[in-house]
């Protein structure tokens, strides 16, 4: 086996452009509305069944029907501010092309403020979030403690630089609920996290290939943007791929994994979700994750559990330790911050032998500082007083809700995920593995969901791909009204009907 080279020397590889093209094909099935944002004003892409659906000819949507006050301190833009063309400024009229919304009704969604369950946009119309900034909090929008905790620590001096008191308090919240992970280290994104956690990885085992799983996503740097859903290598249909060190291996299939580590014996780490989220909640068969640690301890691969997305959503601590994993590194982010940018990469003892003697090269201005810290401590404790069974009920709760709505509207739809994250599935059961998920997906009606969605007052997001985030701040009366706004998209959608077989039938339209 070829050594892989150090970057220092590695050529730009071609998968490297390929990556790129994925990104983009990422971006355009997330956004397939977008299709028409130059000079379209009004909404071509939503299906012909919306055309007559309920409009809000008057700017008032039906979402502003909440009884709930608007948010304090909305100050409504003029809505011909906002119509139809993108700011020069800001290319795509947004920093990430991921998170672009399509127009409803030619309208383009633009916050205003957020709190609680709700958004409120620069109409002021008012919407049940089941977004939630891509889970970026599981507390809510501007939760009052952490809005207290880091206004405070704005006030003191967001960025002094050097050692505070702060950065330890947040890094012993996080391990106090992650058992063998003793050690954490802060960063400012979850790609960073996963970036961080592999160079970790690399440093702890002397090795140079990190083998992620086909379909998930861990971040968007160049190593780990490949075998994004969508992409030819997430199919691994031809030879393994390995581009910047990093090589893929199937999602819930252990004789791949197996076949892996017969083809080298250089994988310093499998990087793994607990649930993989990104390609629609894929959860694992049983069995699969302690497998996959059995598999990576024989042959003295570390485990990283990439928990950006899943950790803080079960308790406290990372998902991964109460379903079945014993990683050696998890990378935390989204939610430890409630919304503040801020990520961590926990460690047992041994992983991080090489962070503790400084052989792991960590640098960065921002990492740790007061404020993201003091918002990490603020939702630790308040994690820690919190009822996540409760939440997992709604949870389950709105899922059965959501699939019963659709029952009624001859639709067949399944939910996969773990209670207050899930994603919906057009077939009488949701899939396990990629190539089913891919079979499974339809785009268009997942687009038109969003769209009957939004006229309702409800946020989600647009991708087949995508997920449900459910917050704290989520209460039984919004599940209530999320369900009664399914109820009534759902009849939207009937008229697209059509009932895919599973898996691997080419579903009509696409
Ligand atoms: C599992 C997972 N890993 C990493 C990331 C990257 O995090 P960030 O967007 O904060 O860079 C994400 C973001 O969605 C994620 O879901």
């Amino acid at each position: 086996m070829k050594p892989t080279p150090s970057p220092s020397v590695m050529k730009p590889h071609p998968l490297a452009q390929e990556s790129h093209a994925a990104a983009s094909a990422f971006a355009a099935s997330a956004l397939a509305a977008d299709a028409g944002r130059a000079g379209e004003k009004s909404d071509t892409s939503a299906p012909a069944s919306h055309a007559s659906g309920p409009t809000d000819a008057g700017g008032q949507g039906r979402g502003v029907r909440d009884p709930r006050p608007t948010a304090e301190g909305h100050h409504p833009v003029e809505p011909d501010a906002l119509h139809g063309s993108v700011p020069e400024a800001l290319p795509q009229g947004i920093s990430s092309s991921a998170r672009r919304l399509p127009d409803v009704d030619g309208r383009p969604f633009v916050v205003d403020s957020a709190a609680g369950a709700w958004i409120t946009d620069a109409e002021g119309r008012r919407y049940l979030d089941f977004a939630m900034a891509m889970g970026a909090t599981v507390l809510g929008h501007a939760h009052p403690a952490v809005v207290e905790a880091c206004t405070r620590a704005l006030q003191r001096g967001a960025m002094p630089g050097f050692t505070h008191a702060g950065e330890a308090a947040a890094a012993q919240a996080l391990v106090r609920h992650a058992g063998p992970l003793v050690h954490a280290t802060f960063v400012s994104t979850g790609s960073e996290a996963v970036h961080l956690a592999c160079r970790i990885a690399r440093r702890a085992t002397a090795r140079p290939v990190v083998a992620k799983i086909a379909a998930g996503y861990d971040g968007w740097y160049d190593d780990v943007a490949l075998g994004w859903t969508g992409s030819a290598e997430a199919d691994l249909s031809g030879a393994r791929p390995l581009a910047h060190g990093v090589t893929l291996v199937r999602w819930n299939d252990l004789s791949d994994l197996e076949a892996l580590f017969a083809e080298r014996d250089d994988i310093a780490a499998v990087l793994v979700e607990p649930v993989l989220a990104n390609a629609g909640c894929l959860m694992p068969q049983p069995g699969y994750l302690q497998g996959l640690q059995q598999l990576c301890r024989r042959h003295g691969a570390l485990v990283i559990a990439d928990e950006v997305l899943t950790g803080m959503r079960l308790h406290p601590g990372p998902s991964s330790l109460t379903m079945g994993l014993e990683p050696d590194l998890v990378t935390l982010g989204k939610a430890i911050g409630s919304g503040v940018p801020v990520a961590a990469v926990l460690g047992t003892a041994q992983a991080f032998a090489p962070v503790v003697d400084g052989r792991v090269a960590r640098a960065g201005t921002y990492h740790g500082n007061p404020l993201v810290t003091a918002a990490v401590l603020a939702t630790c404790e308040v994690l820690e007083s919190s009822d996540h069974a409760a939440l997992l009920q709604r949870g389950e709760r709105l899922a059965a809700g959501v699939r019963e709505a659709f029952g009624r509207a001859g639709i067949d739809v399944s939910t996969s995920g773990l209670g207050s994250v899930f994603s919906l599935w057009f077939a009488g059961r949701a899939p396990t593995r990629y190539e089913e998920a891919k079979a499974l997906l339809q785009p268009e009606r997942s687009l038109a969901l969003h769209m009957a969605l939004r006229r309702e007052g409800v946020l989600t997001m647009p991708s087949g791909w995508g997920r449900l985030f459910l917050s704290f701040a989520h209460d039984d009366a919004d599940v209530d009204f999320a369900l009664a706004a399914f109820g009534r998209a759902a009849q939207a959608l009937a008229p697209l009907r059509c009932a895919p077989a599973f898996p691997g039938t080419v579903v009509p339209g696409r």
